[in-house]
């Protein structure tokens, strides 16, 4: 099979693409390297089956050479990241509504199978954890600009459906929870990669807020299997699915299971999210998902725990991840 990953030299889509050649698929990228690195997938450049192109999903002329040439599609590519969001909020809204508007035009016109990858995000403020894909969702005001991701990634998730319900394209939605593992920068804010940096260079670890919120963190090889398993179902097609991990675990706590694995010696520190973000900034208190219906679609699960999570990072950024 041909598969067509946007955003595939970004963290998951470097470890989507290697888990397809693996397989005996070739795999072309589309990517503009915003946020993603050719570095993540050097080691995949001496396979024949193996094709990145340098540009933007919102290049409707190359989005349609690329989904021409393919089989199918992730479309992985996206603005990521609620500190890149608060710092280009123009950018970040084109790229995630643009971007998937014409990849999923281009892909409806040629017929081909493909998945989106959402967010936990979408969820918002809601508290009816754990989160269940039929669920309300609770958006923030728009003068919050933090809320932006939620909603670009939740036009996506109307447009995909309705692509499905009009014309029955073969499209799946999947709402991503923290998903974690090696190649993740920490650059634009995510935790683990920050904390286990810090961690290791014996630097102080700093907690947004009181460090109460919690957070459920999976895999990236546990999520690309059930990415990859939901795109070959049909029955999962049309629907919206949660991937992620249950295991559920305070920030604070993140940061002192951190600093136990990996034998540190760092401090914690408390640091205002106005510090971070800027003013006017909300966070959610718990993120976690059902993942009952991944379960039933596709008997899926995390496989493996935050411990080997965190011993996974750490052996990354050993070996030198920049
Ligand atoms: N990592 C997580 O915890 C998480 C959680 C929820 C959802 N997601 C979703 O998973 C997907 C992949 O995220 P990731 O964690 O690998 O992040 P990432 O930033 O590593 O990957 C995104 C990739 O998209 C590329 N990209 C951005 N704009 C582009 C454009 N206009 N054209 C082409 N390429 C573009 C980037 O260069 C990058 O390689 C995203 O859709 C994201 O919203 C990730």
């Amino acid at each position: 099979m041909r598969y067509l990953i946007t955003g595939g030299c970004g963290f998951i889509g470097s470890h989507l693409s290697q888990s397809l050649l693996n397989d005996g698929h070739s795999v072309s990228v589309l990517d503009d390297l915003s946020t993603g690195s050719i570095h993540n997938v050097a080691h995949l450049e001496s396979n024949p089956g193996f094709k990145v192109m340098i540009g933007s999903v919102t290049d409707a002329e190359l989005v349609h050479e690329c989904v021409r040439d393919c089989d199918e599609v992730f479309h992985l590519a996206s603005a990521v990241g609620v500190k890149l969001i608060m710092e280009q909020p123009v950018q970040t809204i084109d790229t995630i509504v643009t971007g998937t508007q014409v990849v999923l035009s281009e892909v409806n016109r040629r017929r081909k199978p493909i998945l989106l990858t959402s967010t936990s995000e979408v969820y918002g403020k809601s508290t009816q954890v754990p989160f269940e894909e039929d669920g309300d969702r609770l958006a923030g005001p728009t003068t919050k600009h933090r809320w932006a991701y939620a909603c670009a990634k939740a036009l996506d998730e109307f447009l995909a459906m309705a692509y499905w319900k009009s014309s029955r394209l073969p499209v799946v939605v999947t709402r991503l929870f923290n998903t974690v593992g090696p190649r993740q920068t920490g650059q634009y804010g995510m935790v683990v990669p920050n904390f286990v940096r810090s961690a290791l260079e014996g630097r102080t670890l700093e907690i947004h807020g009181d460090g109460r919120q919690s957070r459920c963190f999976c895999h990236v090889t546990d999520v690309v299997r059930g990415l990859r398993g939901l795109l070959e179902t049909k029955e999962a097609h049309g629907q919206v699915v949660n991937l992620g991990a249950t295991e559920e675990i305070s920030i604070s706590d993140l940061a002192d299971k951190i600093i136990a694995e990996t034998g540190s010696s760092s401090e914690r520190v408390h640091v205002s999210y106005e510090s971070v973000y800027g003013e006017g900034f909300e966070d959610m208190q718990r993120r976690v998902p059902s993942i009952a219906k991944a379960g039933k679609l596709i008997g899926w699960e995390p496989e493996k725990s935050l411990t080997e999570i965190i011993q996974d990072v750490a052996a990354d950024l050993r070996d030198g991840s920049p």
